[in-house]
């Protein structure tokens, strides 16, 4: 059967897709930034993923104000890098994998989530600038992907608890999937940060820790996180960090560290990274 080997939660700042397309990533501005992931990136060749359910979130690039779905999953072949206003990056293609995508679709909504289905979209940096940490400039990823996406940008957003509750049903569908695949899921976006109006630039580094801090073992205490919490305390952005929370419920009742970086200051944010395997 299929079974989730890992979950990987990683920031999506696109200045970091900008380092890795201009050859920049070892610069002194960014050194300390992508040094944080070469672990990641070796440990990454030996588990040699077949799948990753990434989690990510869409900002106004396939979706607009016309169309918000709550969640999302992606059944489609490919997609492309969406065009952000610069023209799309010089990225390969996402290979999707259909058939499994339609399973887990299937499972979640016999599960009770209602999730929208989506074959065609492009997709911007909240999912390909992941891709670039782990994997930098391949000709082709070497992984296929299922995108999962969340509106964490109009509210009403989802509430972490409701988030972890689908990790758990994700796990579900993943077990009953008959084929052989290793299969991890990534929580992407954060860490605090506010992109505009008087609070602009804030950055809450103690915060960001203890919600690093509750992902490792058997704590469960981020799921009760309110949002009015990621708003007062991480800015208007940092609800983005409840979509760690579905890769955390994928894990099962407990989680083992392997890795974990956090770097102050990457564009308007902190960058935070984190490796986990489940402990059962
Ligand atoms: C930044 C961070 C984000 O998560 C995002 O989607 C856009 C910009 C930033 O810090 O620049
Ligand atoms: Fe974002």
């Amino acid at each position: 059967m299929a079974r989730i080997t890992a979950g990987v939660g990683s920031s999506h700042i696109p200045l970091l897709g900008v380092a890795v397309d201009q050859g920049k990533t070892t610069d002194d501005y960014f050194t300390p930034i992508f040094s944080g992931y070469e672990w990641t990136k070796e440990w990454i060749k030996g588990e040699k993923p077949d799948v990753i359910i990434l989690v990510y979130n869409d900002h106004a690039s396939a979706f607009d104000a016309n169309i918000i779905p709550t969640f999302a999953i992606g059944t489609g072949e490919r997609y492309k890098p969406a065009d952000e206003g610069w023209g799309p990056r010089e990225v390969p293609d996402v290979i999707g994998e259909p058939d499994l995508g339609w399973h887990i679709a299937q499972s979640l909504i016999l599960d009770e989530f209602d999730m929208t289905i989506i074959n065609e979209m492009d997709v911007d940096h909240g999912l390909t600038v992941p891709l670039s940490m782990m994997f930098g400039q391949p000709e082709a990823w070497p992984v296929k992907v299922i995108p999962l996406a969340v509106n964490v940008v109009t509210y009403p957003v989802p509430t972490g608890n409701r988030c972890w509750l689908l990790g758990e049903a994700i796990r579900r569908a993943v077990e009953s999937y008959p084929e052989d695949l290793n299969v991890q899921i990534w929580g992407t976006g954060g860490m605090s940060h506010q992109l505009q109006g008087p609070r602009a630039g804030l950055i809450n580094a103690d915060w960001d820790n203890t919600f690093m801090d509750g992902l490792v073992g058997t704590s469960d205490k981020n799921r009760t996180i309110p949002h009015i919490e990621y708003l007062r305390e991480t800015g208007s952005e940092g609800i983005e960090m409840v979509m760690w929370l579905i890769m955390r419920g994928a894990l099962g009742a407990e989680t083992r560290l392997l890795h974990r970086h956090y770097h102050v200051p990457c564009s308007n944010t902190a960058v935070g990274h984190i490796v986990l395997e489940p402990v059962t």
